[in-house]
């Protein structure tokens, strides 16, 4: 408990490989002095041997003395010692290594960092672009969840609706109703009640129904091959009318969400009918009676059916 305390070296990683540096820079330093000591006394020692003691005194190299290239070649070594420890070491040594990795490691660095930047704006624009298309696919969704798909037709008690690609009766208020209603809207048919019209109805986007392919219509007429494509056709409309016929009605009642029918109050032979209305399916939600009068020669009812 009162014993010695152990001392630990104060010192980190970095400053422990500073003086180990510093270190080996002395050895270097002493062992280049000690060269040059030993070289000079090395030259004297082969001036005396050859001037003074004689040996070699015949052997001349271009007529020089021989110990003249013996010391010119030992210059030159201790001149490689010198540069290398001044001048090599400076360039080559563990400082120039670490200096150039950390400028590579740096250089690294900041590519990765543009990497990221651009990786992370990548991500955003995608992000961006997924968050758009999945907003526009649920205002497609919802476009297509709030628009109301509209059966429009006027009927007998038998349900008879056409004769000979004609209408039974003559209804002006019917007429006046189904203007009303339909205005500003597409308005859905078969080819052949589209061929039962004198010419397209104003101020409605037609669009028919046929299998021929080659089927041609008035400009401004939308020309498709199934319901499917019809109802497509109409997206932006936030209330399309199914308008017959017979064949048209049919297919559909089972994905139309609204009817608005008049009942004409009457039987009549027909070779077309519309399809009877399933009181599981469809609620009565508006009922209003019309008598018979100088302009119609039947008694009718408007009536108004939703998809329960
Ligand atoms: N009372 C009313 O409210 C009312 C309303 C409208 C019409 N109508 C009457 O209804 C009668 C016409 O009805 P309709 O049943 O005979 O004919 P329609 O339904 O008007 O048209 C039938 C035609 O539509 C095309 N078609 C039908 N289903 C198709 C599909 N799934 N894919 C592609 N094309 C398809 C075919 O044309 P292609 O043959 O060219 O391939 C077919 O011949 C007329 O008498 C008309 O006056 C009555």
């Amino acid at each position: 408990m009162f014993g010695k305390k152990k001392s630990t070296p104060q010192i980190d990683k970095d400053q422990l490989e500073l003086i180990e540096n510093a270190q080996k820079r002395i050895k270097q330093k002493k062992r280049l002095y000690i060269h040059f000591v030993i070289f000079l006394i090395g030259a004297i020692f082969l001036i005396i041997a050859n001037t003074v003691l004689g040996i070699g005194k015949d052997f001349k190299i271009f007529g020089k003395e021989w110990f003249l290239f013996a010391i010119l070649i030992w210059l030159f070594f201790f001149l490689y010692h010198l540069f290398n420890v001044f001048i090599t070491n400076k360039f080559m040594g563990k400082a120039w290594e670490k200096q150039q990795l950390d400028k590579l490691v740096a250089k690294q660095q900041d590519r990765i960092d543009k990497l990221k930047t651009g990786f992370l704006k990548e991500e955003k624009l995608i992000a961006q672009s997924e968050a758009y298309a999945e907003a526009n696919k649920e205002e497609q969704n919802t476009k297509k969840t709030n628009s109301e798909l509209t059966i429009i037709v006027a009927a007998a008690e038998n349900d008879a609706i056409g004769l000979g690609n004609k209408l039974i009766w003559h209804l002006s208020n019917d007429l006046k109703r189904f203007k009303s209603l339909t205005n500003g809207h597409h308005i859905i048919m078969g080819r052949k009640t589209f061929e039962s019209f004198p010419k397209p109805l104003p101020n409605r986007t037609h669009v028919v129904i046929t299998r021929q392919k080659d089927y041609k219509a008035p400009e401004g007429v939308i020309i498709v091959h199934s319901l499917d494509d019809a109802i497509d056709a109409t997206k932006t409309d936030p209330q399309p009318f199914i308008i017959g016929g017979g064949q048209i009605y049919k297919q559909a009642m089972d994905i139309a969400d609204k009817i608005e029918l008049t009942r004409v109050h009457h039987e009549f032979d027909a070779d077309t009918y519309f399809p009877k209305i399933d009181a599981s399916i469809w609620k009565e939600t508006a009922n209003v009676f019309h008598k018979k009068d100088a302009n119609h020669d039947y008694e009718f009812s408007f009536l108004t059916y939703e998809r329960k």
